[in-house]
C-alpha cells in the first residue's frame, strides 16, 4: 500500500490555506492534519475536505498560536506521528493600523500573531525537517512586508520580519533536502481582506470593477503555492514567489545551486552561472525563427 503524503497546515481555516487543501486532496488522497485556534471553524473545513476526498485522512489539532512552549507541544505531537511531506504555515491577521498606534497591546498582539508566530512554528518544524532532511516548509507573506506604508506598517513590519527569517532558513536549508518557500499574495478576496476592505483594498463594496483593480482569488494564490510544493517543482527552491494582480516574480537565495542557474539566465548571464552558452548563436537562432514567423 503507497504511504500517503503527510500534509501539515497552520491557520488551515483561512480561505487560501483551504483552497490549497481542496487542490491536494483532489488527487491522491493525503493524511492532512489541520490546525488552528477554533477547533469548530477547523471541524468544518474538515468535514469539507472529507466529503471531497473520503479517502484522505483528516485531522483537527487546536493550538495556541502565541506561546512559545504551546507551539512546540503542537508541533511535538505531529512530527511525533511521523515525517512530514509539507508543511504550510498561512495564518494571519490583518491589523488596524489606527489602533495599533494608539493601543500597544494591541499592537504587540499583531506583530506577534504576523510576524512571531509564523517563525515559531516554522522554527519548530525546521528543527524535525532538519533531521529527517525531508519536507518542503511553505509559508505565507504578503507584499506588505516589502515597503513600510503610513497605512499597514505594523502588519507590514511583522510580514518583512517573515520574509527575510524565511530568506535565512532557505539559506541554512540549501543543499539539503528541505525545501523552503515564500508566497508573497497580493490582494487576495478573503475573509481578511473583505473585513477590512476599506483599509486594505480601498473600497467597500465591489471593488474589482469600479476600481478595474484585479484582486486574486484565494484559488489562485492556492495554486500557486501547491506549484511550488509539488514534486514537479522539486527543482524550485531557495524561491519566493510574489502573486499580484495576475502577475507573478520570483527571487530566490543565490545559495541553491539548481536555481542560481535560472536567474542568472533571466539577468543574461549565463556564465556567471558556470553555464557556457553561445548567446550569438541564440540570437541568431531566434532572429531567423522571427523572420520565418
Ligand atoms: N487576502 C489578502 O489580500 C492577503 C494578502 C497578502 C497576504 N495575505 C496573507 O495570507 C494568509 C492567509 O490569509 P487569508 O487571506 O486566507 O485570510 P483569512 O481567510 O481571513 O484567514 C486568516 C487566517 O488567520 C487566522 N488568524 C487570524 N487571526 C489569528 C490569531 N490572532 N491567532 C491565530 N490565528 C489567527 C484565522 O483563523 P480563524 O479562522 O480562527 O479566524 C485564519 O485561519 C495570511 O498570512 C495573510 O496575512 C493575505
Amino acid at each position: 500500500m503507497k504511504i500517503k503524503k503527510r500534509i501539515v497546515i497552520v491557520g488551515a481555516t483561512s480561505a487560501i490555506a483551504t483552497h490549497c487543501a481542496r487542490l491536494w486532496v483532489q488527487g491522491i488522497p493525503v493524511d492532512l492534519t489541520l490546525v488552528g485556534r477554533d477547533i469548530a471553524r477547523l471541524e468544518r473545513v474538515a468535514a469539507d475536505l472529507r466529503t471531497r476526498s473520503p479517502e484522505t485522512d483528516v485531522h483537527v489539532l487546536q493550538s495556541d498560536f502565541v506561546e512559545p512552549r504551546a507551539i512546540q507541544s503542537t508541533v511535538s505531537k505531529i512530527v511525533d506521528a511521523g515525517v512530514i511531506d509539507i508543511v504550510l504555515i498561512a495564518h494571519g491577521s490583518l491589523s488596524d493600523q489606527g489602533t495599533c498606534q494608539t493601543d500597544l497591546i494591541a499592537c504587540k498582539q499583531e506583530l506577534e500573531v504576523n510576524g512571531i508566530s509564523p517563525v515559531l512554528f516554522a522554527e519548530a518544524f525546521a528543527e524535525h525537517m532538519a533531521i529527517a532532511d525531508h519536507g518542503t516548509l511553505a509559508v505565507i507573506g504578503s507584499v506588505a512586508g516589502d515597503r513600510g506604508r503610513k497605512s499597514n506598517y505594523v502588519y507590514g513590519a511583522a510580514k518583512g520580519m517573515v520574509t527575510r527569517y524565511v530568506q535565512g532558513l532557505q539559506h541554512r536549508f540549501a543543499g539539503s533536502r528541505v525545501k523552503v518557500v515564500l508566497i508573497k499574495p497580493g490582494p487576495t478576496d478573503t475573509p481578511l481582506a473583505q473585513a477590512n476592505a476599506e483599509l486594505w483594498l480601498g473600497h467597500g463594496k465591489d471593488f474589482r470593477d469600479e476600481a478595474g483593480v484585479e484582486v486574486l482569488a484565494p484559488v489562485e494564490q492556492g495554486n500557486a503555492l501547491v506549484f511550488l510544493c509539488s514534486d514537479a517543482a522539486s527543482g524550485v527552491a531557495g524561491h519566493c514567489m510574489i502573486v499580484d494582480r495576475a502577475e507573478s516574480a520570483a527571487g530566490n537565495t543565490s545559495a541553491h545551486e539548481g536555481s542560481i542557474m535560472g536567474t542568472a539566465m533571466m539577468l543574461g548571464r549565463p556564465t556567471a552561472a558556470g553555464v557556457e552558452i553561445d548567446m550569438e548563436a541564440l540570437m541568431a537562432e531566434y532572429a531567423a525563427q522571427q523572420a520565418q514567423e
